[in-house]
């Protein structure tokens, strides 16, 4: 899918179907099977100082409804990762910077949601894992967010297309909003090790260190979002643990878009779901389908703490 699809697709709520003919729903793997994908990178934050010369150009909008729209850039990912005409190369470039149909999925749960006050968000610490352009992520903070940080794999989409959506959102001359420097945090990494870097939930605290650290008073995210995070089986367990980490207990919520099945890597919000099930900690809701007509539907869904 081209990044100009998502945005043309339209949406009708509350539970959606959503028309795109175009969308594509497999995985374009640029390698071919071959040697073992390297070790991953170093959990490091990035700075929103650190924006890269090549940073996303060719802004345009997402309308999310009549009264919202959130612009997001463009980036060349052969320019950043050397990578053509491929949606991720496993253990070095992990899709981010494609706007996938989640991600839309995602911000139009949330504000369904937050419009029919099943969600507030003002004053929330926000984490969107896995995420790409950040739109769920700005959606919360347009809506009033205390905090929110961003994760993804790779420091370079941060650098070159989180921090720039962000900054053309959030910190506009113009905008009345008071986002600071100091509410949005970047976080570069692989599930297995970012979590010494983000605020941990009390969960995580109580049951297994009880060990605070200087995220003391933080007590983990309050809403946790992602959007087509779940399509390496492999990479299931640690983004779980990570989740259950990182969640406010008790009152967290994860807010999570993705297809059922993604075909040819084996992973789905269903997979997902079963991890979930099989833990028995938390409890999961069924919030949207989205559907073009085609067998692979997508998925959102609300898990909170039993
Ligand atoms: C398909 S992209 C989705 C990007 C964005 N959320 C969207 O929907 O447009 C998957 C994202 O998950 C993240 N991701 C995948 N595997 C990961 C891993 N093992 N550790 C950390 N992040 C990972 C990557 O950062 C990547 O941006």
């Amino acid at each position: 899918m081209d990044d100009t699809e998502a945005s043309k697709a339209t949406f009708h709520s509350p539970l959606f179907s959503f028309s795109n003919p175009s969308a594509s729903f497999g995985f374009g793997f640029g390698a071919a099977p071959g040697p073992p994908p390297p070790p991953p990178p170093p959990a490091v934050e990035v700075l929103l100082s650190e924006e890269s010369p090549v940073a996303a150009g060719d802004l345009e909008p997402v309308v999310v409804d009549d009264s919202l729209s959130i612009y997001k850039g463009r980036v060349n990912t052969c320019d950043v990762f050397g990578v053509k005409n491929s949606d991720l190369v496993p253990g070095k470039y992990e899709g981010g910077l494609k706007l996938w149909e989640g991600s839309l999925d995602l911000v139009k749960t949330l504000n369904s949601d937050v419009k029919d006050d099943r969600l507030l968000v003002e004053g929330k610490n926000v984490l969107e894992l896995g995420c790409g352009h950040g739109l769920p992520g700005i959606f919360a903070a347009l809506k009033g967010a205390g905090l929110v940080h961003f994760q993804d794999f790779n420091a370079e989409v941060l650098r070159c297309l989180t921090i720039p959506n962000v900054k053309v959102n959030l910190f506009k001359e113009s905008s009345q909003e008071t986002c600071t420097s100091s509410s949005v945090g970047f976080y570069a990494g692989d599930w297995s090790e970012i979590g010494k870097l983000l605020l941990c939930g009390d969960a995580v605290h109580d049951k297994t260190t009880n060990h605070h650290t200087e995220n003391e008073g933080y007590s983990g995210y309050d809403i946790i979002l992602m959007a087509e995070t779940v399509y390496a089986l492999d990479s299931l367990p640690s983004l779980y643990q990570l989740i259950k980490k990182c969640l406010r207990y008790p009152g967290g919520v994860v807010y999570m878009a993705g297809k059922k099945h993604y075909f040819g890597v084996g992973g789905g919000t269903r997979q997902f779901l079963r991890l979930v099930k099989e833990d028995g900690t938390m409890q999961s809701d069924l919030l949207a389908e989205v559907t073009d007509g085609s067998s692979n539907v997508r998925e959102v869904w609300k898990f909170s703490f039993k």
